[in-house]
């Protein structure tokens, strides 16, 4: 092979390289070229059968060819792959002033719809939201809040225990939201106003009820909070939650081990002709439950119930969102399907808000 051929074959090479017109056109030039039965490969290899003399000068000469073919690929692939880039971006261009659509981005659960309004509702008059963890302990869920143990009451909370650790206690999922109260009288000093939604669990599943639901705690301590100031806030709620003038409210004597005195608290409707309608008429709905804290669950959080008392509430959201919603079953919640959602959902960024309106 003398220098002339080899000049000869790089300008090819360049040149085939240069008029490449992909990326796919320019491996298969790479492959003919530098591949393992490409030309240049076959060249390196007549090496071998040379004396030394001549093999250092055909190999220099040979080392450059295939440096300047390696570098004219190089080049060409940085131009072509700026054109893939650009044809990509163009492809998957977003025109981001484009109205939204909103039916491209799913829709609001009944749940989170309902949590919303409350929050919105209780927001309004100054209560602030909390949370805290759906995996609790005895002390939270049960003992900070006056059930000693062994008290029947646990019994009725049907509760998911988690496995047994070394030391004989169990964690469980919290059966209400009211360790939320225990925890934030623990963190926080009086006064104290705050609201908790969240996830709760027990251990039955029928018509009525799932293994796992909703409810939103409401939290009130101050020096001279009462049972008016109590009765007051839920009727408002009410109100502005089913969005009517005049509901009939009916506060029942009730049991909670952490409320005393307690009541349970039932609106007013009519199902006359099978529709039901909240507002005055013959029957009665059950909604929340609701009491004076108790001084042991105060003393247990370290609040003195000599200087401060308050009341708690405690309500189911699929309940109040069935009611509200006309939604019939309480197990389809659960269910995800699509066609449901469709039709009980909400239209996502319309937030809900006391000014703006709270459900659209
Ligand atoms: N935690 C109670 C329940 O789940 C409800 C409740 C909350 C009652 C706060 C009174 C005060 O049934």
């Amino acid at each position: 092979m003398s220098i002339a051929d080899l000049d000869r074959i790089r300008a090819q090479a360049v040149e085939a390289i240069a008029a490449s017109a992909d990326l796919e056109a320019l491996e298969q030039q790479r492959v003919s070229l530098l591949g393992k039965k490409g030309s240049v490969t076959a060249l390196m290899k007549e090496l071998g059968g040379m004396g030394p003399d001549e093999r250092r000068a055909a190999g220099q000469a040979l080392n450059v060819l295939k440096d300047a073919v390696a570098a004219a690929l190089d080049a060409r692939k940085a131009v072509l792959d700026a054109v893939a880039l650009d044809e990509r971006l163009a492809r998957e261009r977003v025109d981001v002033t484009l109205t939204v659509r909103p039916e491209q981005l799913g829709r609001i659960h009944p749940i989170s719809q309902t949590i919303d309004e409350v929050v919105a509702i209780f927001g309004q008059m100054g209560f602030a939201v909390a949370e805290g963890p759906d995996i609790e302990d005895d002390f939270h869920n049960f003992t900070a809040l006056n059930f000693p143990p062994g008290h029947p009451a646990r019994l009725m909370h049907d509760t998911f225990f988690l496995p047994e650790k070394p030391d004989g206690s169990r964690l469980l999922l919290r059966t209400h939201t009211s360790p939320v109260q225990v925890r934030t009288m623990l963190k926080q000093k009086p006064p104290i106003r705050v609201i908790i939604p969240g996830r709760t669990y027990r251990c039955d599943s029928d018509m009525t009820h799932t293994p796992m639901f909703h409810q939103v705690e409401g939290l009130v301590i101050d020096h001279s909070t009462n049972m008016a100031h109590l009765k007051g806030c839920l009727i408002e709620f009410v109100k502005t939650y089913f969005e009517v003038d005049e509901v009939p409210v009916r506060f029942r004597p009730s049991f909670f081990p952490f409320t005393e005195p307690s009541a349970e608290v039932d609106i007013g409707c009519s199902r006359a002709g099978g529709e039901l309608k909240i507002g005055a008429g013959a029957d009665w709905l059950e909604i929340l439950g609701c009491g004076m804290v108790h001084p042991n669950v105060l003393r247990n959080c370290g609040i003195d119930p000599s200087e401060y008392q308050g009341f708690a509430f405690g309500m189911g959201i699929e309940r109040i969102a069935m009611l509200k919603y006309g939604i019939p079953d309480l197990r389809t919640f659960f269910e995800s399907d699509l066609r449901w959602l469709r039709h009980y959902g909400f239209v996502p960024l319309d937030v809900p808000t006391l000014t703006g309106g709270l459900a659209r």
